[in-house]
């Protein structure tokens, strides 16, 4: 399939083009500071500096290995109570604290054991209440359901929006065949897809996280080509394809 390309990025009068160089700027700029963000938000949710598998995990899925509870009963608190009173407790706290064993069996212990200290010190979380008991209970389950639906639109929409007038401006290009073209202009929106659905996966699944990291450095990639193409050939190295006194407004 031989397709007429009627005219080019170099075609295009200077309004226009100071048109799209002017958004393009802005996008690409926008781009860098969404990167920025990621590695400053979800870089750091491992603890550590810089971008990983596990930051997506804990980002999206949580830490569900272990409440604080358990934690402290294994750590600082170990010495505070003897060790059958602490498996009791543990187990509670693995089978999800069921709040049926709350007054029967939890909160005597709780009351004898940990009460001395924690229900006493006013700096201490006083655990012999239940509500402040289920904070050190509770698991991280990651990103909630409702916020993944809330990013989720705005992404899918907002997103779109830029590669849209992107993927239009780089049809103007010239030097691709068809195929390769399409293919780059699809693509952001393949990877923002993708890059969605990998969220939920992952709040499912931790598995999944690879897939974060591959649907955001492909749709990166591929609107970065295409930037940079335009801008190149509308000021750089313009090629006509019509008479050069010609001109696209
Ligand atoms: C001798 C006093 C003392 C006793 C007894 C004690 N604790 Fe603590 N607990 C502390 C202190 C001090 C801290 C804060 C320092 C730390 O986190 O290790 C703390 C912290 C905690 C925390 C973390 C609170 C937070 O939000 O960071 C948990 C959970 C906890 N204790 C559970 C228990 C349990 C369960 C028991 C009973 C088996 C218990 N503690 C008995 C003194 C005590």
């Amino acid at each position: 399939m031989k397709e007429i390309q009627r005219f080019t990025l170099g075609d295009l009068a200077l309004p226009t083009r100071m048109l799209f160089t002017g958004y393009l700027l802005a996008i690409g700029l926008g781009l860098l500071m969404a990167g920025a963000q990621i590695m400053l938000t979800h870089g750091m949710a491992d603890g550590k500096p810089g971008l990983s598998v596990d930051d997506i995990v804990y980002s999206y899925y949580g830490n569900r290995d272990g409440t604080k509870l358990e934690a402290k009963l294994f750590g600082s608190m170990k010495d505070n109570a003897p060790a059958e009173v602490k498996m009791t407790l543990i187990k509670w706290a693995e089978a999800g604290a069921p709040a049926e064993e709350w007054q029967g069996t939890i909160k005597p212990l709780v009351d004898q054991y940990c009460g001395p200290c924690h229900a006493n010190i006013a700096t201490l979380p006083n655990i012999t209440e239940k509500a402040v008991m289920d904070q050190m209970t509770k698991r991280d389950e990651g990103a909630s359901i409702a916020t993944l639906t809330r990013v989720s639109h705005i992404h899918l929409f907002g997103v779109s929006f830029i590669f849209f007038f992107v993927g239009w401006i780089f049809t103007y290009a010239t030097g691709f065949s068809t195929v390769t073209k399409s293919v780059l202009i699809v693509a952001p929106f393949a990877f923002l897809i993708i890059d969605v659905a990998s969220w939920w996966l992952t709040k499912m699944n931790p598995n999944f996280a690879w897939l974060v990291i591959i649907g955001g450095f492909g749709y990166s990639a591929a609107s970065t080509i295409m930037i940079f193409t335009s801008l190149y050939q509308m000021w750089i190295s313009p090629r006509h394809t019509l008479k050069t006194t010609q001109h696209i407004d």
